[in-house]
């Protein structure tokens, strides 16, 4: 991720009348192999193994970590404690616990500008999606569903790596890897279900080791939240999907919703197209139902010099990611969309954390 976020950055002079020029000056890796190619980037001038060093260089203002969910507290804390600013990975700790305590340091900093990554929303059509939703043509809401679905785990051969592992990735499993992203757009609608079950799956229960003989393989790979919301216009039914066994689905982030008068829907997997559900007359036929795909084009919540027409794609949703969050921290962002806060990273926490009381105890669970 580190090395995604280094690209996006070079690509900076694409976004137009932007508040910030930020340049790439430092990099920490703990394994020197890591830092090679990052001497590829013109602007770095300094290449650490230790992030301390990092840390106190004052030509840092902004810092940018992706290390194992177990090291987050540590890094992030002492970021937040430097009075650097932090786009922190998720989930923003390993637990709720550690989500607190870095919420708790952030409180205690507020010179530290923190957010938390979550770039799928930067899409265009998730934009859309957040813009029919805010139109108010959907009327009252029936259902809605966000999900983030993989299928990099099929392969039961695949070696075990540190988020196979509970004791680096978290006993949240698959819901530590993909909860924010598919929990960032319903908390930031304000849809937090009053009590909820969840359907927690480990279903490849072993993978290679280092020597190649099985090991445990202790996360959850497939986990799935349902609850009622309280919506303007009614209760409605929420769905949250993460999965790290969806066969089909390379990197599927899915945000749906459907209502009385109107839909939305938006795949990462067909990236330029939106759906949208009318109830409209059809010449020679009259009133029907159905639904309309649209292509939503290059554009998002920072305007770029890329034309409209063209297509987005992950890499441009990073980059997008990357404009709101500096912006935010210049106090440019104004009325845009803005990267995922550390609230909303711990009310993920208390997602996950409720989803692994409801599949205990069997039962429904206020989170
Ligand atoms: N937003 C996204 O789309 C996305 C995608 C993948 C991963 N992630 C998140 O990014 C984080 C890292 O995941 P990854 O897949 O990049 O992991 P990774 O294992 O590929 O990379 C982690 C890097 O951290 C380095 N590292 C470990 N300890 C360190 C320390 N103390 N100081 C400096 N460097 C250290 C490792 O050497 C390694 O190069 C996780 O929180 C993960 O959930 C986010």
């Amino acid at each position: 991720m580190g090395r995604e976020i280094a690209a996006a950055i070079q690509r900076w002079p694409a976004l137009v009348d932007h508040p910030v020029r930020p340049r790439l000056v430092a990099v920490a890796d703990l394994n020197p192999a890591a830092l090679e190619w990052f001497r590829g980037i013109d602007t770095v001038t300094s290449l650490v193994t230790d992030y301390r060093d990092l840390l106190a260089d004052p030509d840092v203002d902004v810092v940018y970590i992706a290390v194992r969910h177990d090291l987050h507290e540590q890094l992030y804390v002492d970021t937040i404690r430097a009075g650097k600013s932090l786009l922190a990975e998720k989930p923003f700790g390993i637990d709720d616990a550690a989500a607190a305590r870095i919420l708790a340091a952030s409180a205690e900093h507020p010179e530290s500008f923190v957010r938390v990554s979550s770039e799928m929303p930067f899409f265009p059509g998730a934009q859309w999606a957040l813009r029919y939703l805010a139109s108010g043509a959907i009327g009252r809401i029936i259902e809605a569903r966000s999900a983030f679905l993989h299928s990099s785990d099929l392969d039961p051969t695949k070696p075990l790596n540190w988020k196979r592992q509970a004791v680096y990735c978290g006993a949240a499993g698959v819901m530590n890897d993909l909860g924010l992203h598919a929990w960032h757009l319903p908390l930031r609608l304000g849809w937090m279900p009053r009590e909820l079950t969840a359907t927690l799956q480990n279903i490849v229960t072993e993978r290679p080791g280092p020597t190649g003989a099985p090991e445990p393989c202790d996360t959850w790979d497939n986990a799935v939240w349902h609850g009622l919301v309280d919506g303007e216009g009614g209760e409605f039914s929420l769905t949250v999907e993460t999965k790290r066994i969806s066969p089909g689905d390379k990197n599927s982030w899915e945000f749906e919703v459907i209502g009385m008068t109107g839909g939305v829907r938006f795949s990462t997997s067909d990236p330029v197209g939106v759906w949208v559900f009318e109830n409209s007359e059809v010449p020679g036929i009259g009133r029907e139902q159905g639904w309309r795909r649209i292509e939503s084009g290059s554009q998002s919540v920072w305007p770029t010099v890329t034309g409209g027409i063209f297509e987005a794609g992950f890499s441009d949703a990073i980059l997008q990611m990357w404009a709101a969050f500096l912006a935010e921290r210049a106090g440019s962002l104004g009325e845009r969309f803005g990267c995922a806060t550390p609230e909303e990273a711990v009310a993920t926490h208390r997602m996950a954390a409720a989803a692994l009381r409801s599949w205990s105890e069997a039962r429904r669970v206020a989170p």
